[in-house]
């Protein structure tokens, strides 16, 4: 079976990133993490092909079609971005691994992800969206949020944007906040949402119709006085995760708390329908009530510093067994479930 990888790499970017904020490209990948799945792919005796990303991508599909992709390319350009080769593989016809093009793009949207949350009555903070001064300035004289809230990209990823002053505590540092992120990052919609002084999670989920917890990984600051009603899991923490962070687990949670989360990560992982993995961020208001935060339906897959990875080490789980536990599922997932047309016939392939 021929594996393809597609995936966008932090330096195919290096051409423009002087002139933008230097965590623009945060989510995307390094070389290593393709080179550490395709390790493993191999060592299943698998043939894989690299795809890299794009318009490249499909014509390399034309010609050395693959029988499945495993993807993590997040894309480019807009809300929409993580959808984009999914998109491609299903009008193609390829079965790839991971969630379908309309699950990966909405859950890229924090805000609609949380309408969808809240209408299937799970706790997820109180929010409001502002995508103009207009819109900021009817949010400043709204009252319904209740302070301290937190400012952040509704549809971006590895913490970009986020450090300590995401936090904000009074209508003034509010309104600093949003403007510096609209004025830093044009285009983008922010996302205002109260505060969870609580602990916080991250759960990583596998399979499909009866998706199983890998894990509960507890994220705690190694700054010991450093309450968690004052820590952010920001940029700097996750670039030196290594030295500003201790990940727990097992998580020390009495019973019910426990089964809280985990019924609260799978419950949003089925709604959503997501596919093969995802990983659901959770924090606890003042009350120890845990809040959905975020889905992250193409996890980070960096053997040393992606959360899944860490928390399947932590608890076990190789990041071998990890990326074939995950592939295991697809496949499975794809043998159930009626295919579509391959629309690359042997015709086209004859023509490139
Ligand atoms: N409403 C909130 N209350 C408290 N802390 C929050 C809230 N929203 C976000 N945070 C903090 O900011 C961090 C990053 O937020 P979030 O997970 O939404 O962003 P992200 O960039 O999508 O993360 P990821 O790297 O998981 O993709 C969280 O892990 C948490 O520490
Ligand atoms: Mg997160």
């Amino acid at each position: 079976m021929r594996i393809g990888i597609c995936y966008n790499l932090k330096t195919d970017f290096d051409h423009v990133t002087a002139s933008l904020p230097d965590d623009r490209f945060e989510e995307l990948d390094d070389i290593g993490t393709v080179e550490d799945i395709e390790r493993v792919l191999r060592a299943e005796g698998y043939e894989t092909v690299r795809l890299g990303f794009g318009v490249p991508a499909v014509a390399k599909l034309q010609k050395e079609p693959v029988d499945l992709v495993f993807n993590i390319s997040e894309g480019i350009n807009g809300r929409a971005r993580e959808a984009q080769m999914p998109a491609i593989f299903d009008m193609l016809g390829i079965p790839y691994v991971g969630s379908d093009s309309l699950t990966i793009a909405l859950a890229l949207d924090k805000a609609w992800t949380k309408k969808i949350v809240t209408q299937a009555g799970f706790a997820t903070p109180a929010f409001y969206t502002v995508d103009n001064s207009i819109q900021l300035e009817r949010m400043m004289e709204n009252r319904e949020l209740r302070y301290p809230l937190f400012v952040k990209l509704s549809c971006e990823g590895s913490s970009m944007s986020i450090d300590d002053r995401s936090k904000v505590r009074n209508a003034h540092e509010l309104a600093q906040r949003v403007q510096y992120l609209m004025a830093t990052y044009p285009g983008e919609t922010v996302l205002v949402e109260e505060f969870m002084p609580g602990r916080e999670f991250t759960v990583g989920i596998v399979g499909n119709r009866e998706p199983e917890v890998v894990a509960v990984m507890e994220v705690v600051p190694s700054d010991k006085t450093k309450d968690m009603a004052n820590f952010v899991y920001g940029l700097d923490e996750k670039r030196n995760c290594d030295v500003r962070i201790i990940y727990r687990l097992p998580a020390d949670l009495d019973d019910s708390t426990d089964r809280a989360i985990r019924s609260l990560a799978v419950g949003v992982y089925k709604e959503l329908r997501c596919r093969d993995m995802a990983r659901v961020d959770i924090r606890l208001d003042e009350n120890g009530v845990p809040h959905f935060i975020e889905l992250n339906t193409l996890p980070g897959l960096n053997k040393r510093h992606s959360d899944l990875p860490i928390l399947a080490r932590l608890a076990g789980m190789s990041y071998e067994t990890l990326i074939t536990r995950v592939l295991g599922h697809a496949l499975e997932r794809i043998q159930q479930t009626p295919q579509g047309v391959a629309v690359i016939t042997e015709d086209q392939q004859a023509a490139v």
